[in-house]
């Protein structure tokens, strides 16, 4: 009849069979569950067991009456809400059905019965008891709906929540990333100057030992004063020039090198410098293509992490150097694409805690007793490689030794056999006036009277303007020397000036750190601070080659 609906249950109640069913034969046709119960008892048996949605009970019955039973029933939480229709076959009075409505009763049926009045009130409360249930039913859904939405809710949340931590975590790690490279820059900036400045100074103090040192061959105590100073000087220029590298000011010479022979040049060196607790390992393969980087430099900064290894190893240990090809897939972030040697410097020492690791390459940092280390060593390396265009990295943790990581790009032009620098040698230069242009007034007297030393004769002016009027008004000098950083017009500006008028006249860039695409790439050059030997051999080399030229 109803395929698609659940049944409900109907209890019946009546002592007289007969009444039950009669009931039964009417209720039948609505396809519902009909219980009967012969007494009250039976029929709290009943509702024990099962839900009902209608209960039609006779009020006169014996022992519990209809009216006693309802009252029991409605007590009942579970059945607060059923239907409880009576059936009764004497006329109720007014009192009696306020009894029984009192009672929990929801309707009344007299007997005899009218078929279809029994059936269409039982069929409402029926319907209206499924409606009930459905409801209940709907509800339940919605609230296990908004339960479950609330949890993904609540999921998405932390998710969410992991997220924007995860993103600010990054962009703190960024922010100090692009912090450290500020304070970086900037001590490079200070650091640079200061050393500029130095050269200067160390200039002009060498310059003057050195020709003091020149005069006084025959007292022995003031040679050797003399010598404690320059030896202080030597030093001094030494550590501006491990600043300017560190700054990345230095003027750097690149040639093509193999690094085999750069390396195996220095095992000797650095296994006097490391003593004898040190071993020395070396693993470079047979192809490792040629590089491209200032041969001294490079030299000095393999002694600056022998030097480092030798220290972690108070109780000996051994150095690795180590070099492959790069793999270009795997390049750190900050150098650009090209090919690369990996050069790896490793030692089997103290290594170093995550606070020393991550200032280890900023200069002047050091854990280096007062005197023993100036902190400049590993900044002299960063700033070298970075400068030739490479990169350095640090590896290490405590008591497991430290790995020095540098990349050096590969070089282009053929590879130069051996030392090809600067030669050493003097070269005959006949008397030659000379024309000094330099804003430092101690170094402009300091330079001429090198020159004077060597038998020269100058003319002094502290700006490229006053050299430019002493030019102008007819003075014809044979070589010019040139500061590079000068106020208003540098030195390399000067030049281009000069040989405009002069095209002939022979030009030195005195320069303590013109990084070189600055400086003016072709001028011949004097590194400040400058010996007296190193301006000889300079001005014989351009007499030369202005003789060359000339012939
Ligand atoms: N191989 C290493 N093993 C352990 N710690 C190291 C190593 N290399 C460097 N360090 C740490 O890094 C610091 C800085 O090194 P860096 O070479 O710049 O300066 P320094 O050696 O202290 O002084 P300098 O090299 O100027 O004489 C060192 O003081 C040391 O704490
Ligand atoms: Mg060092």
């Amino acid at each position: 009849m109803h395929p698609n609906r659940d049944r409900v249950n109907i209890l019946l109640v009546d002592d007289q069979p007969s009444k039950l069913l009669s009931y039964e034969v009417v209720l039948e046709e609505l396809g519902e569950n009909l219980i009967k119960a012969a007494s009250g008892k039976e029929a709290l048996a009943q509702l024990l067991r099962r839900e009902f949605a209608v209960i039609l009970v006779d009020v006169a019955m014996p022992e519990l009456d209809g009216f006693e039973l309802a009252a029991m029933i409605r007590e009942h939480p579970r059945f607060e809400q059923t239907a409880i229709i009576f059936v009764s076959a004497v006329h109720l009075s007014e009192f009696d059905s306020l009894r029984g409505y009192r009672a929990g009763a929801v309707d009344y049926l007299q007997v005899p019965i009218v078929p279809d009045l029994l059936r269409a009130k039982v069929r409402i409360f029926c319907d209206l008891y499924r409606k009930t249930r459905q409801l209940e039913a709907l509800n339940e859904e919605l609230e296990r709906r908004v339960e479950a939405r609330t949890a993904e809710l609540a999921a998405a949340n932390v998710d969410l929540e992991k997220r924007v931590e995860a993103r600010t975590r990054e962009r703190e790690e960024a922010l100090a990333q692009v912090a450290e490279m500020q304070k970086l820059e900037g001590l490079g900036q200070l650091t640079g100057g200061v050393a500029h400045d130095f050269n200067n100074l160390l200039m002009v103090v060498m310059s003057n030992l050195e020709m003091a040192l020149s005069r006084v061959a025959e007292d022995a105590l003031l040679t050797r004063w003399l010598g404690r100073a320059m030896e202080a000087a030597t030093r001094g220029a030494a550590l501006t020039k491990r600043m300017l590298a560190f700054a990345r000011r230095q003027d750097l010479k690149p040639e093509s090198l193999a690094l085999s022979d750069v390396v195996s040049g220095m095992v000797e060196m650095m296994s006097h410098s490391l003593g004898p607790s040190v071993r020395i390992a070396v693993d470079l393969p047979p192809d490792l293509p040629p590089i491209r980087i200032d041969r001294n430099q490079l030299e000095l900064a393999l002694l600056n992490l022998g030097l480092n290894a030798r220290d972690a190893m108070p109780n000996g240990g051994e150095l690795l150097i180590k070099a492959r090809t790069a793999d270009e897939a795997h390049l750190p972030d900050k150098l650009a694409p090209g090919c690369y040697v990996h050069l790896l410097v490793v030692d089997t020492g103290l290594g170093m805690d995550v606070e020393t690791l991550k200032r280890a390459s900023e200069p002047f940092f050091s854990t280096k007793p007062m005197g023993k280390g100036s902190g400049l060593g590993l900044s002299m390396v960063h700033g070298l490689t970075l400068q030739s265009g490479g990169t350095m990295h640090i590896a290490s943790r405590p008591n497991e030794g430290t790995s020095v990581s540098l990349w050096l790009p590969v070089g282009q032009d053929p590879v130069l056999a051996g030392r090809t620098l600067d030669a050493p040698g003097r070269v005959e230069s006949a008397v030659r006036r000379v024309l000094l242009v330099d804003d430092d007034p101690l170094v402009l007297a300091a330079t001429a009277d090198m020159l004077r030393e060597l038998g020269h004769e100058t003319i002094e002016t502290t700006s490229a303007k006053k050299a430019l009027e002493v030019l102008g008004a007819g003075e014809r000098p044979d070589l010019a020397i040139l500061d590079y950083a000068m106020p208003e017009m540098s030195g390399s500006a000067l030049a281009e000036l000069i040989h405009e008028i002069h095209p002939g006249l022979p030009l030195l860039l005195a320069t303590g750190y013109s990084e070189r695409e600055k400086a003016g790439g072709r001028l011949p050059r004097l590194n400040k601070p400058y010996t007296l030997a190193e301006l000889d051999r300079q001005i014989g080399l351009l007499s030369s080659a202005r003789a060359t030229i000339a012939s």
